[in-house]
């Protein structure tokens, strides 16, 4: 059977960094209640000439490298964003157009901070499927363009970025010894939209709004709803958690990590946490995460590895490979 293999990871960060003592000059907060509620120490943040397109298009070429691959290799683009450089086109298309792509196929998904775990699986069901040979599925934000800089709730929560993978198909057996996506689970509910969403949009306001969220009703579903999405990831899988290399989670909030792992026994070390570093980056989180503990010799070939993100919609979604 087909499988949907990683073949290379890479990454993208804005040049500013911005610490949380900086983000006290702007609203009342400290570094102490940001480190303690949150786990969060720094971020970056997009300057003027950087968009979610060039960050994306950073974070493509970065994983083509690792690959040892070029665009014309490329036939499907996903991208995760919710923060599009326009309304339309997608930003697919620009950064297919940035790359000197003019083959293949590329559009923009939309599932918030689950965006990169619902990209995986849309791009795995395409290469499954005979549409696609070679995915590059991205995980771009700028959520710096649609936070309230008045609101200490939130601007100081989330942080711009890209991560890129690519996928290629390739001939397995149907084992979870396979290389490559070996489960997944998405899912959503529209009921609790109003607990984190944007209060503008092209068919309502003709603005694009800013991002308005209740934290503690968030905080609330997020363990349950994450580690029942993993624990029917591995029920598909047929595997425990202690079969797990590593967990690479949602980088929004290390206590929600912390909480998830416990439930779900996973153990301290097997967890990826760069949410001190990069904040949450909505869809780029899970990928940026990826390419950190790679670079740093953490994920090897063959390490089997489960990926989890939840956000606003709500959506969540886990997806087990085998890297
Ligand atoms: O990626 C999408 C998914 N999103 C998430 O997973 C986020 C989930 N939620 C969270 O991570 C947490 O709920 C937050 C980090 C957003 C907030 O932590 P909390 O422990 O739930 O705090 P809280 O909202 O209950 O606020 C506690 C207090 C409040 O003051 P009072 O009412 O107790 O006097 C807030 O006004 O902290 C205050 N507060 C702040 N203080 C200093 C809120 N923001 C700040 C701030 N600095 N930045």
């Amino acid at each position: 059977m087909i499988r949907s293999v990683v073949r290379g990871v890479g990454a993208s960060l804005p040049s500013r960094l911005v610490k949380n003592a900086d983000l006290a000059g702007i609203v009342e907060t400290s570094d102490e209640w940001i480190v303690q509620r949150t786990g969060i120490r720094q971020r970056y943040l997009a300057s003027h000439d950087e968009t979610t397109a060039s960050l994306g298009e950073a974070a493509a070429r970065a994983a083509l490298d690792h690959a040892g691959l070029t665009p014309a290799d490329i036939d499907l683009i996903v991208l995760a964003t919710s923060t599009p450089n326009n309304t339309f086109p997608a930003t697919a298309v620009e950064i297919q157009n940035r790359l000197g792509m003019h083959h293949g196929f590329a559009f923009d998904m939309q599932a918030v901070c689950s965006g990169f775990v619902f990209a995986v699986t849309t791009a795995d069901a395409y290469l499954r499927g005979g549409l696609a040979k070679r995915a590059l599925v991205i995980g771009a934000e700028t959520f710096s363009r649609i936070l309230d800089w008045s609101d200490r709730s939130t601007c100081v929560l989330f942080g711009d970025g890209a991560g890129a993978i690519v996928l290629e198909a390739q001939e397995g057996i149907g084992t979870i010894a396979d290389r490559g996506v070996l489960a997944a689970s998405l899912r959503s509910d529209g009921s609790h939209k109003e607990k984190l969403y944007v209060d503008g949009g092209v068919s309502t306001t003709q603005t694009v709004g800013h991002l308005r969220m209740e934290g503690r009703e968030v905080f609330k579903h997020a363990v349950g709803m994450i580690t029942d999405v993993i624990e029917a990831t591995f029920g598909e899988a047929k595997i425990t958690a202690d079969e797990l290399d590593w967990f690479v989670p949602h980088q929004a909030n290390k206590r929600i990590i912390d909480a998830s792992a416990r439930k779900l026994g996973i153990a301290d070390e097997k967890v990826v946490v760069t949410v001190d570093q990069h904040g949450n980056t909505s869809a780029a989180s899970v990928p940026l995460a990826l390419s950190v503990a790679v670079a740093d010799g953490r994920i090897k070939k063959g390490d089997l590895v489960l990926l989890e993100a939840m956000g606003g919609g709500f959506t969540w979604g886990a997806v087990l490979l085998r890297w």
